[in-house]
Order: structure tokens, then sequence, then C-alpha cells
């Protein structure tokens, strides 16, 4: 039977980019294992050492351009044909839209865009590095256009009402450790589908199905079933 485009909900993390060569944060060896949170990601360490926080997420950036879409992004792109797909991503990689997918929300914002220290503006990098000096029309240093803790997330507002009117939601590669992102699943309707997809998990979400294994395996053949349900 054509399905009669559902609404889709993707809650994206860093595990549904793993397989592009990018690394999670708390897996072993993640992001987090091998940097301090407080010396990279906050206001405050960009206060206190904006060089060595440009320079981190410099290196963020170039290992995103030379990261390519791998099956899981794709196949989430691909899905649009049957469904009508919102991905809302903690991710500040770009693998979604470069899969196809054309309705993404980053919550943590982009690291392929600088962002205004002053006036929140927000720009394309179009691949450059932000070094210190490199400064908005107004003259404030750029930063990149990434939430940092501390700081609000994009988006919330809209990503909750998006959870509540799916009729089904796939959680992606992620802890579920963040706040407020991993809210957003007590907000599924109870007659919703609901799936979680990851490698490794503490605590399913009630009314969750848990889907365990890389998502560039299972995210295509889950959606190959749903397409066919
Ligand atoms: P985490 O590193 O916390 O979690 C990654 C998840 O992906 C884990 O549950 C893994 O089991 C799973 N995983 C790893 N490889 C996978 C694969 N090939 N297929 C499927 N799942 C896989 O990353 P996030 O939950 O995304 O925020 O982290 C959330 C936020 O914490 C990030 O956006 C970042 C970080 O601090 C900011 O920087 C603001």
């Amino acid at each position: 039977m054509v399905n009669q485009r559902k609404k889709l909900v993707v809650l994206s993390g860093a595990g549904v980019s793993a397989e592009s060569g990018l690394g999670t944060f708390r897996d072993n060896g993640g992001l987090w294992n091998n940097h301090s949170v407080y010396d990279v990601a906050t206001p405050e360490a960009f206060h206190n050492n904006p060089e060595l926080v440009l320079d981190f997420y410099n290196q963020r950036r170039r290992d995103v351009y030379k990261a390519q879409p791998n099956p899981a992004h794709l196949a989430l792109a691909e899905a649009e044909r049957d469904f009508d797909v919102t991905v809302i991503t903690q991710n500040v990689d770009d693998l979604h839209e470069r899969a196809g997918s054309t309705d993404v929300y980053h919550v943590h914002g982009l690291v392929t865009q600088a962002r205004s220290s002053l006036t929140d503006e927000v720009f394309e990098l179009e691949g450059k590095d932000i070094h210190l000096g490199d400064t908005c029309p107004k003259g404030a240093q750029l930063r990149p256009h990434v939430v940092w803790f501390g700081e609000f997330i994009y988006h919330m507002d809209e990503a909750i009402g998006f959870v509540e009117q799916a009729d089904i939601v796939i959680v992606v590669g992620t802890s579920l450790k963040v706040f407020p992102f991993a809210n957003l699943v007590d907000y599924a309707r109870a007659d919703a589908q609901c799936f979680l997809v990851t490698q490794d998990i503490d605590a399913v979400p009630y009314g969750f199905q848990y889907k365990q294994g890389p998502a560039s395996t299972v995210i295509p053949q889950l959606l190959a079933e749903l397409t066919l349900s």
C-alpha cells in the first residue's frame, strides 16, 4: 500500500556520522575523552583561550569537509520520497544536507558557519578556518556557530512541535545524555511508532523499540520496513 505521507521525525546525534569517520563524544576514544569540555566548549573557554577554542573547531571543520554522508544519511534523505521527513540533529556537521535531506534543524549549530560574537549574525565559512582577528562587519570577533555548554540551543520549540505531530520518530546515534535535546523523546505521541538506533544505550526511552547496531545498516533496513508497512 502506498504510504499516506506519514510525518517522520528523525532525532540524530554523533553516531549517525560515526561511519563517515567523524568521532562521537562519549564512546571510547570520543572527543570528550580526549578534550575537556571546559577547555574548548564553553563561553568561558573562548574568553580565556580563544586560539585554543578556534583551533579545536577549525580541526572539527576540516574533518567535516573530508567526511562523506554514509548509507544512514542517504537512506534518511531518500525517505523523503515516501514520508514527510524532518531531521532534528545535534550534529554540527552538514552530512544530512549533503546526503540530500531538505528539512534539517541544527539545534547545536553548524561548524561550517561562523557567528558574530556581538550580533549573532551567521556567516558561511566556505571551507575557511576562523582566526583570532577575523571579525564581523561590526568589528566583533567571529566564533564557530556552535552551541557551547551553558548556552541556549536553537529551534527547541519548533522541535517539540515536530515531535508532537510525528507519526514515526527515529532517534539515531545519540546517547541522549545532553539536555534539553534528550527531552524531545518525551513529546512523542502515545500512538506514534518510535525507534531508537544506537550501538549502545544506558536506558531506552519509554515507548521506543530498541534497534541495536550500526546506523548505516539498521537505518536503511528500518526505513525499508516502514515504507512497506
Ligand atoms: P555521544 O557521543 O554522547 O553518543 C553517541 C551515540 O552514538 C552512542 O549512543 C553510541 O552508542 C552511538 N553510536 C556510535 N557509533 C554508532 C553507529 N555507527 N551507529 C549508530 N549509533 C552509534 O553523542 P551525542 O549523543 O550526539 O554537544 O552527543 C550529544 C551532544 O554532546 C553533542 O551534540 C555535543 C556533545 O557535547 C555540544 O557540543 C553542544
